[in-house]
């Protein structure tokens, strides 16, 4: 049965997906969030499963099979260069299995250092014409010693994991490195790479964290401490620290960010986070939250080639923002990112995505 279902469902995804399986769950009525909680549900009960773990590597991921995939960034070694973007599994309970759907990495949180619920309900919109989501969760998570406890568990991994860090909402802003800090020291043990995420819109406050003199002192104490935790497990080279930038930076946000980042010592930056910015939409949008999607690819674009042009190739990019097809991720990568993060085309097109682009890239 599994062998036969192995043969016949990868191709039949795509289409069983935007046939059948979409339609049920973009059914009127439901919260996008609930079936997101359900799916989480599903990935994490087979997460428990090696032999469910097996099947969904055969049926719908497994990647490219092809040494042409592999980058290696960062010290790190990944499989494919398709990562899955923060927000999807922001408490780590399903790593295995997105790992097993074709993932070349998986990016967990954001998780700040006291557990939060978030902000009220509903806070995630489908914008169905515009393949295009509104968030406005704000950093909704059981917190870093929970993530912590729950990471510890988790059998070794097939792809390098990224946690991504933010600012507890309780925490006044000048606080903020010591909020940080405490989540590093917490989850120091389990992350390949961490993310600091300050551009996330749906934090008040967070994205201020970009400026010069506030990113300087935050880089500086970070790092300082990654150093310190990496001297202490006896590793070689401490883990790296990417920064998690917004696609709303002017071209002067993004020069002092870069600058910054080379300053201290960053290992690399993420770009983009969801925007603000309401532009290509065809429906009305009038929900308050981060876009992402299609709508936010070309400025994704934008912001990843300047990025590149500041920092040369000092600074390796994790290119994200509205890639749903091969042609989008190879035109990510010829602006200048090294490695790329879905979130969106994982809800719109579906568990087999992480594949589908990396099989598309390593085709051309
Ligand atoms: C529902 C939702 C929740 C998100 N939560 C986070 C988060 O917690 N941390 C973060 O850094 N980015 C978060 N993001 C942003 C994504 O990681 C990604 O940067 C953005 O959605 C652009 O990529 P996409 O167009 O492929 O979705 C979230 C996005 C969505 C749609």
């Amino acid at each position: 049965m599994s062998r036969q279902l192995a043969r016949a469902l990868p191709a039949a995804m795509p289409t069983l997906y935007r046939r059948v399986l979409r339609p049920a769950l973009f059914a009127r009525g439901r919260d996008p969030e609930v079936i997101h909680d359900e799916m989480l549900r599903l990935l994490g009960a087979a997460a428990r499963s090696p032999a469910l773990l097996r099947l969904i590597a055969a049926t719908l991921g497994g990647g490219p099979d092809d040494p042409a995939a592999h980058r290696r960034v960062f010290g790190l070694d990944f499989p494919s260069p398709i990562g899955l973007a923060a927000g999807f599994d922001k408490n780590a309970v399903a790593v295995p299995a997105l790992a097993a759907l074709g993932f070349g990495f998986v990016e967990v949180g954001t998780v700040t250092r006291w557990p939060q619920e978030g902000s009220p309900r509903p806070r995630l919109f489908r914008l169905p014409a515009d393949e295009a989501l509104i968030n406005r969760m704000g950093f909704n998570n059981q917190g870093a010693e929970a993530v912590a406890a729950r990471l510890a568990h988790l059998p070794p991994l097939s792809v390098p994991l990224g946690i991504s860090l933010g600012k507890s909402k309780s925490t006044p802003l000048d606080q903020a490195e010591a909020d940080y800090l405490a989540s590093l020291e917490a989850l120091h043990p389990y992350g390949d790479y961490f993310a600091i995420n300050v551009s996330s819109p749906n934090t008040p406050g967070l994205r201020t964290l970009q400026e010069r003199d506030r990113l300087d002192a935050l880089l500086a104490a970070l790092i300082t401490r990654l150093l310190a935790l990496g001297a202490a497990e006896g590793r070689p080279t401490p883990r790296p620290l990417l920064v998690k930038v917004s696609p709303d930076l002017d071209d002067a946000g993004l020069a002092d960010v870069v600058a910054v980042c080379l300053a201290r010592g960053a290992s690399g930056l993420i770009a983009t986070n969801t925007t603000l910015a309401r532009d290509g939409l065809t429906s009305a949008a009038s929900e308050p939250g981060g876009l992402s999607g299609r709508p936010l690819h070309a400025r994704a674009v934008a912001v990843v080639r300047h990025l590149r042009n500041l920092a040369g190739d000092a600074l390796p990019i994790i290119g994200g923002g509205g890639i749903f097809t091969p042609d989008d991720a190879q035109r990510m990568l010829d602006a200048g990112a090294t490695l790329l993060q879905v979130y969106t085309s994982f809800i719109y097109e579906g568990p087999d995505i992480a594949r589908r682009l990396a099989r598309g890239l390593v085709a051309r």
